[in-house]
Formats: structure tokens, C-alpha cells, sequence
């Protein structure tokens, strides 16, 4: 949105007259993001919800405008649930248990080489895109995302693997489906089924199902995963410039991530120890000084830059993101 525009509706909304110029925003995002409402409760409801983060999003951009913040937020098609809500439905990462942790060694991270950036995506490593909908499942598409980069670098295709398929069938492991799961549970899956579908084989269908799996359908495997030392983005950055795409968890509580359109996340609070969302790290980069993981989300391409999101790099693990990460071995 034109700046100009911003601080015109920003003087309306102070004023109070804002009625026709939101309403006409409201229809235009409706429209655009496809929401159809069930009731009249309903409607009212989300478009109070709506209209406080538009004052949210119009603030912070004004801020960002002056310099104060390193990224813009937007009205997604999340912008009709409250923060609580998504975080409840979809930020469905559970808490890793200690005893699952298999530590690597120190001296095996430092013997690694880190080039100053790196984009798996250049390398295609790096499947589109996608979204998880109303559905707790983004440990299945962080895993998966981690074990496509693996499969790629060892066949020379990229073939997207089935999220699906271990919503519906990794629940003896420990996992919860759309209520919730594990990255190291996802992998305990795939090495204990011996393989996991593809996308195309077992599409995506943002709900639980019955478990379909099939070894006509594979197209991923695993034998074992790794646990990075907790916190320690140096041995993050170097797993991801040499292995591939890492699985994470981070904090994705605040309205700001929720509403993230692009630009470097830097929000201080953004406690490391407050995890609920698992995403992908492709990479990693510098930009006007100021370090940046290169992450891939789960929440479609209307989010952030493409469905990316560039955050903080050495930062103290702002947001978490080197708390828990995760990667497989073939
Ligand atoms: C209106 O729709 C909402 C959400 O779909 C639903 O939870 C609620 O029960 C409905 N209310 C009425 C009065 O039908
Ligand atoms: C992994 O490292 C953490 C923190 O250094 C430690 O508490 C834990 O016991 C280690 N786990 C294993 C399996 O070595």
C-alpha cells in the first residue's frame, strides 16, 4: 500500500471516519482471500477482529516507514483470527521430550565449512510452497521439507513428499495429526515404516484421515536423524551450508509473525524458549549488515515474502530457531 494512503487512513481512523474507505477494504480482502462466513455473528466477529489488525498492520508499517522496524506486516488470510486462534489451530508443534535428543559433537560442526550465505532453493532442493490450512500439521511439512532437500541430493530429483501421509499414520509414534506432532517423531515414522509417499501419491487434504500409506507411492526414506546442540546458531549455519534444508522450531506467537509480509524479522521479545511452530531453514544470508536465516513456512504463498520468511540471524536465537533443529540421514 502506498504510503501516502496509510497515513490518510491512519488520520481517518483517528478522526473517525473511516466507515467507507474500510468497508471497502473489507469487501476487496474477502474477495480476495476467498472468505465466506457462516452467519451474521460470524461475519461482525471476524470483521472486528479484521479491522484491529488492519490498525495493527497500518501502525507498524507507518513505524516501519520512519525506520523503527526491518520488515513490513500485511493483511493476509490470516488477518480475520485472532493470534490466539492461530496459534491454537495452527501452530501445532509439541515439545521434544530431553531423551530424544541424539547430540551431535562439537568437533564434527566446527570440521564443517560455512560459506557467508547460502540458498538451497538455488540448488532446487527445495519444493514449493504450501498450506497447511486449519491444521496443526506444520511438524509434517517441516520434516518433510528436510527430508525432500536429503532425497534430492541423493537421487538428483525433487520429488515434494506427503505430509499426509504422516498426519494420518504416525500417531503409534507419538504424534497427534492436525491436533500436533514431533519433527524427530515424523522421522521415527519414516524409519520405522520404511518410506514415506509422495505428494502427488498421498495429496495434501488439510484434515486427519484414515492411514493410506502405500509402498507403490514411496518416495522418500530414512534411516536416522540428528539433533544440532540446542541454541547454537554457528552449528546451525554450518549443518545447513553443508548438509541441506534443517527442520526448526520457533516461536511463532506474535501477531507480528502471524502478519509478517517481508523484510528481516528483528523483534526483540520473541523468547526463544516460547516454541510452537515447526518451518524449514534453506538457507541463510546477509543483508545491509544485518545477519538472516532463510526460512520456508507452511502457511501458503500470501505470507510473507512468497511464503518465506527472513529472520535475525545471531541474534541471542531470536525466536528459538536454533533450539531445537533437525535434520535426517539417508
Ligand atoms: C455462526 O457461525 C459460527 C462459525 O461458523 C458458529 O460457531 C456459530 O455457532 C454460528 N452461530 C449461529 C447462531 O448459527
Ligand atoms: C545433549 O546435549 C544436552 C545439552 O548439552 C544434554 O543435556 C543432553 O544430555 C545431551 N543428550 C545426549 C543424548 O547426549
Amino acid at each position: 500500500m502506498h504510503i501516502l494512503h496509510v497515513v490518510l487512513l491512519l488520520d481517518f481512523l483517528v478522526l473517525g471516519h473511516s466507515s467507507s474507505a474500510l468497508n471497502k477494504m473489507w469487501e476487496e480482502w474477502k474477495v480476495k482471500h476467498h472468505k465466506v462466513y457462516d452467519n451474521q455473528t460470524e461475519i461482525i466477529f471476524r470483521r472486528a477482529v479484521w479491522q484491529k489488525n488492519m490498525l495493527l498492520v497500518l501502525t507498524h508499517n507507518q513505524e516501519a516507514s520512519a525506520g523503527k522496524h526491518s520488515f513490513t506486516l500485511g493483511m493476509n488470510h490470516l488477518a480475520d483470527m485472532t493470534a490466539e486462534e492461530i496459534n491454537e489451530r495452527l501452530n501445532g508443534l509439541k515439545l521434544e521430550e530431553p531423551a530424544h535428543f541424539t547430540n551431535l559433537t562439537i568437533k564434527e560442526v566446527n570440521s564443517l565449512s560455512t560459506p557467508q550465505s547460502m540458498d538451497w532453493r538455488k540448488s532446487g532442493l527445495v519444493s514449493p510452497v504450501q498450506n497447511q490450512g486449519l491444521c496443526g500439521s506444520c511438524w509434517a511439512f517441516s520434516s518433510m521439507g528436510a527430508l525432500e532437500g536429503q532425497m534430492k541430493k541423493r537421487t538428483g530429483v525433487l520429488v515434494p513428499l506427503s505430509p499426509q501421509n504422516l498426519v494420518d499414520c504416525s500417531t503409534s509414534d507419538g504424534n497427534h495429526g492436525c491436533r500436533g506432532g514431533y519433527i524427530s517423531k515424523a522421522f521415527s515414522y519414516v524409519i520405522r515404516n520404511g518410506g514415506v509417499d509422495s505428494e502427488k501419491f498421498y495429496p495434501y487434504e488439510h484434515q486427519n484421515g484414515k492411514c493410506r500409506y502405500s509402498v507403490k507411492g514411496k518416495a522418500g526414506y530414512c534411516s536416522n536423524y540428528h539433533i544440532l546442540p540446542q541454541g547454537d546458531e554457528r552449528a546451525l549455519q554450518a549443518v545447513v551450508a553443508s548438509v541441506g534444508p534443517v527442520a526448526v522450531a520457533v516461536n511463532a506467537m506474535l501477531s507480528s509473525f502471524h502478519l509478517y509480509r517481508g523484510g528481516l524479522y528483528n523483534v526483540p521479545g520473541c523468547n526463544p524458549r516460547f516454541i510452537n511452530h515447526a518451518v524449514l531453514v534453506v538457507g541463510y544470508g546477509t543483508d545491509r549488515g544485518q545477519d538472516y536465516w532463510l526460512v520456508k513456512n507452511s502457511w501458503g504463498t500470501m505470507w510473507g515474502e512468497e511464503g518465506f520468511i527472513r529472520l535475525a540471524r545471531n541474534k541471542n536465537n531470536l525466536c528459538g530457531i536454533a533450539s531445537f533443529a533437525v535434520y535426517p540421514t539417508l
